[in-house]
C-alpha cells in the first residue's frame, strides 16, 4: 500500500497533466489536425487514469484510516471532489469532444465544451497536486 499509493497518485496526476498540456498546446498551435488527434487520443488514456485515481483514493483511505492529522483530513475532503469532477465533468467532456472531433465539428459547442474541460481539468490538477504535496509532508519528505 505504502508503495502503490503514491505510485497511483503520481500516475493519475501525470496523466491529467499530459491530457491538459496536450490539449493546451494543440489549441495554441491552432492546427486542426493536431487538435483532432489529441481529442481522439485522450479517451484511450481513461482506462489508465480512472483505475489509477480510484486506487489512489482507495489506498489513501486504507492508509489514512487511523491517522489524526489535518493533512489527511484535507486529503479525505478533496478526494470526493476530484472523483466527482472527473466522472461527472471531465469524462463526459472528453467523450463529447472526441465525437465532435470525429465529425470535424469544431464550432461553438466544441469550444464551449473545450473551455469547460480545461477549467475542470486545471481544478483537478491543482487538487491532485495539493494531495501529492500533503502526502510528501505526511512522509516528511518535504518540510511542513
Ligand atoms: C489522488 C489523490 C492522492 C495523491 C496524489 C496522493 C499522494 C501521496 C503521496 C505522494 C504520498 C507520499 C508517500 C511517500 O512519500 O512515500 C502520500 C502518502 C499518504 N497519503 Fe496520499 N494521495 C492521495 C490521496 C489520499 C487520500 C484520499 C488519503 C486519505 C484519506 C491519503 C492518505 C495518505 C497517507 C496517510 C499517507 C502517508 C502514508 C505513510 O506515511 O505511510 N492520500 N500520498
Amino acid at each position: 500500500m505504502k508503495v502503490l499509493h503514491p505510485a497511483a497518485g503520481a500516475l493519475a496526476l501525470a496523466t491529467m497533466l499530459a491530457f491538459w498540456l496536450s490539449t493546451a498546446f494543440g489549441e495554441i498551435s491552432g492546427n486542426m489536425e493536431v487538435i483532432r488527434s489529441v481529442k481522439l487520443a485522450i479517451p484511450w488514456g481513461l482506462p489508465l487514469l480512472i483505475p489509477a485515481l480510484a486506487f489512489a483514493g482507495f489506498s489513501g483511505f486504507r492508509l489514512g484510516g487511523r491517522w489524526n492529522h489535518p493533512a489527511v483530513a484535507a486529503k479525505k475532503k478533496r478526494m470526493p471532489l476530484i472523483a466527482l469532477n472527473g466522472l461527472l465533468v471531465l469524462v463526459p467532456c472528453a467523450l463529447v469532444l472526441r465525437q465532435l472531433a470525429v465529425n470535424a465539428d469544431f464550432g461553438a459547442i466544441f469550444y464551449a465544451v473545450q473551455a469547460l474541460e480545461l477549467c475542470a481539468g486545471a481544478t483537478n490538477i491543482v487538487l491532485l497536486g495539493m494531495s501529492f504535496r500533503d502526502g510528501l509532508r505526511l512522509k516528511r519528505r518535504i518540510r511542513a
